[in-house]
């Protein structure tokens, strides 16, 4: 078994041939935080226990009694739960207000269980793997006081450095309790030598990799806008001061959830880090009546000694194996067409058929019909909630008809949490949307959000889109979130309750997701939020693909596409070309080629020199397939490290094959272009088709693919391939 608990030593280790994860319970039963990090096959006990003067005693009102045996103090210890108000002055990992106000919480160990495989946290997205691929450590812990059980959920998989940890609370007091905080998880580590990675942006320009040396005081990554956001990612990374895209300790979260989050990282007096991953307390408060239980979402956290680049790898692959549904891992993407910048609201259904016509002649294999098919949206004042077709407008018998007729798919655009004012469902429902009683609403992008966290709410939007799916055999969903939350308050929660309301709303946003899963196996939903806004693991559950941005010019991906491949695959990166850009059609697939690949223009409006290039982009699409889904992605110069080019590649799991990508957004000084390639077989010759040349492979990483004579200039880039002799 990868866990194992040492009765004697009081040591739980979970462990694979990459890492060690060790836990010890004091001699007064609290739980401390000893090592994460690379494998250990032995360690020595008395050295990893902070010694701590018996500073910390307990006065019960009768006697002063000694409680800390020199093993554990509540100010200076790394704990798995840190609690609050005994003296533990970092932030603390669980709040709880009991029915006398007290808020002291102090859990010591109970019981433990260890099995195969993982349990499914109900309602929640978390990853998926079988008995031999994960092992469970369950850690039941109790606050006696109050009477409060905490059950601490560790997962370890089996062939990644990679482990999962969630908690569930339970009251068992008569009393209810008031859950303030709960964080998923609580990363103690014992120096703050570490430059912080995180992802910042704003709607267009999503996932900008961010670096800084943390300090004493406390880094705050948060959103309370009723989604991840745009504006950062449930995701960090910590890494050594001395690590690099190839070298170096790296230790990362990625949160598995949609809504409001919080990853803080605070540096202390003693220069210890405590990064805690969670729900948003500013926007959480969970009342437990007696044997109510809350489960909190699942956070991965990772550990490698192989640099930022090896972090990114693991993640892509833990993501695709274990995280999206494997309906879809080995399902070939279609090249899809969307029909958003080529027409926005403007079609009707003789100029959606003369499209689909061209996008067939293209290759084109799937035809999206984006925002404007239904009720009465012409444009984006109305209709949101009417999911039902605009008959007048277009005739989706005939779309679907067409399609069918050249064996292309049907992809349709659905935004499920939102309401307009303009709708027959707002009309007959105004208790539907989101707003305060006695206080005006706020519209955004002139619409209002729906109350998912009612279950008549959900039924009524589920039914409404299967009556769609069924009737056009639709195959592709792009699920829209347009707008974040304000106003967050619920008809049918009592005031007492009203804390739960954010979290409720992402419960039934993925109630509806895990309904068309469960419905739809085949189904395949990709999703969006104006662009890039709500990018995250707990989305990727539900729907293998996301909408990267809204922003499609080839120079400005190269930046968003980075800070997104940092911890999701490439294969979940939405990617079109689209028209009106400053670059070359060239480089403009050569950029989107690096995500799941598709065209978003009118083809109506192609010339014939484009439109036959646009064949040989998708030909090429098709031959490096397996290479950009499957392949390892190196980055070979970052955008966020150079503000002159970027240049990626991708290699195949065997080594055998590699496709290499170069962009130059400005004129490069140097005189010579020389690209050192990563992750090819050192003693092996490669054949470059494009050049017709042969190379030895640890020359191409040590000495460079001499790019001076290729002449590439501002907005240029060029493809290679390589193929092993
Ligand atoms: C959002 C999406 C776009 C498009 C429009 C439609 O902005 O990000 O891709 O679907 O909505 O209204």
């Amino acid at each position: 078994m990868p866990i194992i608990y040492d009765k004697k030593k009081r040591v739980f280790h979970l462990y694979n041939k990459d890492i060690s994860y060790l836990i010890y319970i004091s001699l007064d039963s609290r739980l401390i935080h000893l090592h994460f990090g690379a494998h250990l096959k032995d360690y020595d006990l008395d050295t990893m226990i902070y010694h701590t003067t018996n500073y910390y005693t307990h006065f019960d009102g009768e006697k002063e009694h000694i409680s800390s045996l020199y093993d554990f103090n509540y100010e200076t210890s790394l704990m798995e739960l840190a609690s609050f108000n005994k003296g533990d002055y970092r932030s603390c990992s669980i709040k709880i207000k009991n029915h006398n106000g007290d808020e002291t919480t102090d859990f010591t160990y109970v019981s433990h269980k260890i099995y195969k495989g993982k349990q499914k946290l109900e309602g929640l997205p978390c990853l998926k793997a079988s008995e031999d691929d994960v092992t469970t450590l369950e850690i039941k812990l109790i606050d006696k006081a109050i009477n409060v059980v905490v059950i601490l959920q560790y997962n370890i998989l089996t062939n990644y450095p990679v482990i999962t940890r969630s908690m569930k609370v339970i009251n068992q007091a008569e009393d209810e309790i008031i859950l303030k905080k709960a964080y998923s998880a609580t990363l103690d580590l014992k120096t703050s030598d570490y430059n912080l990675y995180y992802l910042s942006g704003r709607y267009g320009k999503e996932r900008n990799v961010c670096k800084e040396k943390i300090m004493q005081g406390c880094k705050v990554l948060s959103s309370i806008e009723g989604k991840s956001s745009h504006n950062t990612s449930p995701f960090i990374a910590l890494a050594s001061l001395d690590a690099c895209e190839d070298y170096g300790e790296v230790y990362s979260c990625n949160f598995i959830y949609s809504g409001n989050f919080e990853i803080k990282v605070e540096v202390d007096k003693c220069e210890f880090t405590r990064v805690l991953v969670g729900i948003n307390p500013e926007t959480f408060e969970y009342v437990l009546e007696k044997n109510q239980s809350f489960q909190t979402p699942e956070v991965i956290l990772l550990y490698t000694n192989k640099g930022i680049g090896e972090m990114s790898r693991i993640y892509h692959k833990v993501i695709n194996n274990h995280l999206i549904s494997s309906n879809f891992l080995n399902m070939k993407r279609p090249v899809l067409l969307n029909s958003w910048e080529g027409c926005y609201f403007d079609f009707d259904t003789d100029k959606i058929l003369k499209i689909i016509d061209e996008a067939h002649q293209l290759g084109i294999e799937m035809f999206v019909l984006d925002d404007g098919w239904f009720a009465k949206r012409n444009d984006d004042n109305s209709s949101l909630g009417d999911w039902y077709v605009n008959n007048e407008k277009v005739d989706l018998n005939k779309v679907e008809k067409r399609l069918r007729q050249y064996n292309m798919k049907f992809g349709l655009w659905f935004e499920p949490e939102m309401i307009s004012y303009n709708s027959s469902l707002y009309k007959n429902h105004k208790d539907y949307a989101i707003k305060c009683e006695n206080r005006d609403y706020t519209l955004m992008r002139h619409q209002m959000v729906l109350d998912m966290s009612r279950q008549d709410v959900c039924d009524n939007i589920y039914k409404q889109m299967s009556d769609i799916i069924d009737k056009y055999h639709i195959d592709y969903i792009k699920w829209d979130h347009n707008r974040s939350i304000t106003e967050a308050y619920s008809k049918h929660l009592d005031s007492k309750h009203m804390g739960e309301f954010y979290h409720r709303f992402m419960l039934g946003t993925y109630s509806i997701l895990e309904r068309l899963n469960n419905d739809y196996p085949s189904l395949f939903i990709e999703s969006c939020c104006g662009g890039g806004g709500r990018y995250d693991a707990g989305m990727l559950y539900y729907s293998p693909q996301i909408w990267t941005s809204d922003e499609t010019d080839a120079i400005e991906r190269l930046s968003i596409q980075e800070g997104t491949s940092f911890c999701f695959p490439c294969s979940s990166m939405g990617s079109h070309v689209s028209a009106n850009q400053r670059t070359s059609y060239k480089t403009k697939a050569y950029v989107a080629l690096q995500g799941t690949f598709g065209y978003e223009l009118d083809p109506l409006k192609l010339d014939d020199e484009t439109k036959a290039l646009i064949k040989k982009q998708i030909k090429t699409y098709h031959e490096f397939y397996d290479l950009t889904h499957y392949g390892d992605l190196y980055y070979l110069i970052r955008p966020s490290n150079n503000a002159h080019q970027a240049s990626w590649m991708f290699v195949s799991q065997d080594k055998k094959r590699a496709l290499f990508t170069y962009v130059v957004t400005l004129k490069n000084k140097s005189m010579l272009t020389y690209i050192k390639l990563k992750g090819l077989k050192e003693n092996k010759y490669y054949y470059c088709k494009e050049k017709d040349k042969t190379y030895y492979g640890k020359f191409l990483m040590e000495v460079g693919l001499d790019l001076t004579f290729d002449y590439i200039y501002s907005y240029d880039s060029i493809m290679l391939s390589f193929i092993e002799k």
